[in-house]
């Protein structure tokens, strides 16, 4: 299983690379317009040559055609960028064609197992769930990547799930569990995975009882 950071932001990405736990990004409108004022373009560019990974760029276009060509544009930047298309009627036929010419498309926007396999059968490379979303009006999001996950290996559709929309850590355990494929992460998420209290107990006292040692006998 993989690990994305869902940012836009190049010192997040570059942290989270430097720490070697980090296998790709994925970005949306929200996340770039967080950026201010940058080009669009240069900037998952410039993000995909640092990750060398998949770098997942989200088309604007709601039109099939339009669609099509903006998703040929964005994955004319870097062969890693994998094109994000919304789970819509015109998405997955984009999708279709795109994926018939090698484009690699994320479908996101997914909220049901039926979605799931709509973009699977369009020949979707990714799939992206979106927990936290489905959590927050009461409806179990890490039961949407158990279901998707069954019903891929039970017919064994090679479309990756990426579990996205994640809160905390707690969701990152069980949407692998649940049998995701890659967890994109927001960067606090990332951090919050480190943390443990009896980490920092047991390092404190580790550290003051070297200090004792150190004291009595040199070091
Ligand atoms: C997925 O690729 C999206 O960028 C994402 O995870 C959105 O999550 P949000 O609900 O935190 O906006």
């Amino acid at each position: 299983m993989k690990l994305f950071l869902d940012t836009a932001n190049i010192n997040e990405i570059e942290k989270g690379l430097e720490w070697g736990v980090i296998r790709g990004v994925t970005t949306n409108p929200s996340l770039v317009a967080k950026e201010g004022s940058i080009s669009f373009r240069q900037h998952v560019k410039k993000i995909a040559e640092i990750v060398k990974g998949p770098v997942s760029a989200e088309v604007i276009s709601m039109d099939t055609e339009e669609m099509i060509a903006e998703a040929r544009s964005l994955s004319s930047l870097d062969p890693n960028i994998v094109v994000k298309i919304p789970m819509i009627q015109n998405g997955i036929a984009a999708t279709k064609k795109l994926s018939s010419e090698g484009i690699p498309v994320n479908v996101t926007l997914v909220f049901s197992p039926q979605q799931a396999l709509l973009a699977a059968l369009a020949g979707a490379a990714y799939v992206s769930p979106f927990v936290g979303r489905l959590d927050d009006i009461g409806e179990d999001g890490i039961g949407l990547v158990r279901d998707i996950a069954q019903i891929f290996s039970i017919h064994n559709i090679k479309t990756e799930i990426i579990a996205a929309s994640i809160r905390h850590s707690r969701h990152v355990f069980d949407a692998v569990v649940a049998g995701a494929h890659v967890v994109t992460l927001p960067f606090n998420v990332l951090e919050q995975m480190f943390n443990h209290p009896l980490t920092d107990k047991g390092l404190k006292k580790f550290l003051a009882d070297w200090e004792v040692y150190v004291k009595h006998h040199g070091n």
